[in-house]
């Protein structure tokens, strides 16, 4: 595996990895969450040819349209496109991506003795592979642009997915389970992470050169819940990654942790052996900064949304947040996702406006 991944063309910029270990860095690393997406006219042509979860699965598109932002943008990372639900996807659950509504589990898990429906997550990363080799070939036609960021959902996150069965504003029935069934809320939880776990060091096997554990319903959970169904979790994944990798031979990657809406656990995750932090618009950098300690590198955190003012707005706005988090540990993003009604080209001038303002 170690030969294997030296066959990899050499990287040409390091900025990302360079930033998420401490190293210091020429000008900040930029990208955006959601960088390939319906906002680009190129993926749209490709999405109208294919339902969503084929692009997944077919190496070469999936590869397609992870590279198409990096041919318009000067991006400092690409991310595999793919989606978080195709770990419970592998578990057994479907899940159709209906356009205009988002994903949708036909039969959500109802209840504790759902459980027994699901596979054995030691089974999950066969059923995996396309990813790994959507990864391995993106990693060649990248040919060392910039670094390939893996991914995966964080446990609490997918199992809401699995149980609510789609978008939902309160998660009732997800924290129903936290609540009434917290047993085997732990079981399904352990599931998750266990085939997350195998999941993400299959990602670093196959190339992929930084991982990012999104957990984006963290908002639903206050401190307690956070505690004890999310943060237990998320430690296991990151140590055992971590592990495993340094197991088998070979180079250890940065870790993500994005907490999306979870400030309250900042200072928490800045414990853990995740190098990197994401932190949404909600959150002030300087206090960010407090609460993680100075030695992880943070990651975001300009509000989607500013990407509708106009291009002279968005480099004002870029500059006072790059003053903020300072040009050191310190990777520009987005507080989430872009939007599909976004102008590329104001993508275009936030990542102009971050290397304008960062570079020494
Ligand atoms: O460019 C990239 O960011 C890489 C690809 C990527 C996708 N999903 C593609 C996608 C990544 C990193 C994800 C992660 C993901 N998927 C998350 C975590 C990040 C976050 O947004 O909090 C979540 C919660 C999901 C689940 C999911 N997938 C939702 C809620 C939706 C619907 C919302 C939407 O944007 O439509 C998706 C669909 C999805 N995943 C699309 C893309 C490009 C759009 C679907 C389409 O093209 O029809």
């Amino acid at each position: 595996m170690a030969e294997k991944k030296s066959e990899f063309p050499a990287l040409k910029n390091d900025r990302l990895l360079r930033a998420a270990r401490g190293e210091s860095v020429d000008k900040v690393p930029v990208w955006a969450m959601r960088q390939a997406g319906r906002y680009l006219p190129e993926f749209r042509e490709v999405r109208a040819q294919y339902d969503f979860f084929t692009m997944c699965r077919t190496p070469e598109v999936a590869c397609q349209v992870t590279l198409q932002p990096l041919d318009r943008f000067p991006l400092d990372a690409a991310i595999i496109f793919s989606d978080i639900l195709v770990v419970p996807q592998a578990l057994g659950m479907e899940v159709q991506m209906k356009p205009g509504e988002g994903p949708v589990f036909p039969s959500p898990l109802s209840g504790p003795e759902d459980l027994d429906r699901l596979c054995n997550p030691k089974d999950v990363c066969a059923k995996l592979q396309y990813v790994y080799d959507a990864i391995t070939l993106t990693r060649h036609k990248l040919d060392g642009r910039a670094p390939l960021i893996g991914f995966c959902g964080a446990p609490w996150t997918i199992m809401a997915y699995m149980i609510e069965g789609k978008g939902s504003k309160t998660m009732s029935n997800a924290k129903c389970w936290l609540y009434r069934h917290p047993e085997a809320s732990h079981r399904l939880l352990k599931t998750i992470t266990d085939a997350t776990i195998a999941y993400l060091v299959g990602q670093v096997k196959a190339g992929a050169q930084l991982l990012q554990v999104f957990e984006s319903h963290a908002e639903h959970l206050g401190p307690n819940l956070f505690q004890e169904f999310a943060l237990p979790y998320l430690k296991r994944i990151c140590d055992e990654v971590k592990d495993q990798v340094a197991a088998l031979g070979l180079q250890d990657i940065p870790m993500t942790v994005f907490p999306k809406g979870g400030h309250f656990a900042l200072r928490e995750l800045g414990r853990l052996r995740y190098e990197v932090v994401g932190i949404d618009w909600t959150v002030d950098p300087i206090l960010a900064r407090q609460l993680v300690g100075p030695n992880k590198t943070l990651q975001g955190n300009l509000d989607p949304c500013a990407l509708y003012a106009d291009p002279i707005q968005i480099d004002s706005s870029v500059k006072e947040m790059v003053e903020k988090f300072g040009c050191e540990r310190y990777i520009a993003n987005l507080g989430h996702g872009m939007y599909p009604d976004m102008d590329p080209r104001h993508l275009a001038a936030f990542v102009e406006a971050v290397h304008t303002h960062s570079t020494k």
